[in-house]
C-alpha cells in the first residue's frame, strides 16, 4: 500500500524495469490481470471468489479506479492490486514474461470509425504481446458488443500458432462486468472468446 491512507493502487518505484509481483502481494500464486477494469464490478467478485490467486487490475481512469478501491478495501481483499497506467504500456513493459495465468479484457474501447482503429488494444502486435506474458497455457478472456472488433479480436488470436480456442469457465461466465450489465439490460447481444496459449 502507498501513503497514508490505505489503498489498493500501486505504484512501481521504476517505469522502465518489470514488475516483480512479490513486491504487490502478499502471497505467491497465480496471477491474474484484467485490462480497463472500469468500474471493478467484475475484478471485485472474482478476486474475492478466488483468494488463491492475485488479480492486478489496470485502468486509466483515476475515477473509475478510485471505485474498484473501495470495492476492494471494503470486502477486505488481500490479493487485489491496482495500478492507474495505459494498458498496452503495462503488457509491453511491466509484466515479466511467463508471468500471467488469466488475462481478462471485457468491453476494451471498440473505437468504431475505420480512422480511429489505430487506438484499439487488440491487434495483431497486441496477441504478440499477450502470447508472451501468458505462462504456457495461461488464457485470455475477451468479451465485446461489437461485432466487428469480435471479428478483429478473433482474427489476431486465430491467426499463427500461438493460441488455441478455450472454453470459458461457467463460474467465470457468470460474473457479468459493469458495462455487460448495463448492455444485457439493453438486450444488446454479447460476444465472448478466449484463447490458451501454446508452446
Ligand atoms: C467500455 S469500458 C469497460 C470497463 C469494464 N471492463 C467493464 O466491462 O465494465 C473500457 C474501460 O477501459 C478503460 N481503458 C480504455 N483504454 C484503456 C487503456 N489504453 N489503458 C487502460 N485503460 C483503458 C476505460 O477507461 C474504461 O474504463
Amino acid at each position: 500500500m502507498n501513503g497514508t491512507m490505505p489503498t489498493l493502487i500501486w505504484r512501481p518505484i521504476s517505469y522502465v524495469e518489470r514488475l516483480r509481483p512479490g513486491d504487490l502481494f502478499f502471497a505467491t500464486q497465480p496471477l491474474e490481470v484484467e485490462l480497463g477494469s472500469g468500474d471493478g464490478g467484475f475484478l471485485a467478485q472474482h478476486a474475492a471468489e478466488h483468494p488463491d490467486r492475485n488479480f492486478l487490475g489496470v485502468e486509466r481512469l483515476l475515477g473509475r479506479l478510485r471505485k474498484l478501491d473501495r470495492k476492494g478495501l471494503r470486502a477486505g481483499l488481500t490479493n487485489l492490486r491496482l495500478i492507474r497506467l495505459e494498458a498496452a504500456y503495462l503488457v509491453e513493459y511491466l509484466l515479466p514474461p511467463g508471468s500471467v495465468a488469466a488475462l481478462h479484457i471485457y468491453f476494451p474501447d471498440p473505437w468504431p470509425k475505420r480512422r480511429h482503429h489505430k487506438h484499439r488494444l487488440v491487434t495483431e502486435g497486441f496477441a504478440q504481446l499477450v502470447h508472451r506474458v501468458l505462462v504456457p497455457a495461461g488464457v485470455v478472456y475477451l468479451r465485446t458488443d461489437d461485432t466487428e472488433y469480435f471479428a478483429q479480436m478473433t482474427r489476431v488470436f486465430a491467426a499463427g500458432q500461438r493460441f488455441t480456442p478455450a472454453e470459458t469457465p461457467p463460474a467465470l461466465a457468470r460474473i457479468a462486468t459493469d458495462f455487460e450489465k448495463g448492455f444485457v439490460s439493453r438486450g444488446v447481444v454479447i460476444q465472448r472468446a478466449a484463447y490458451r496459449r501454446l508452446g
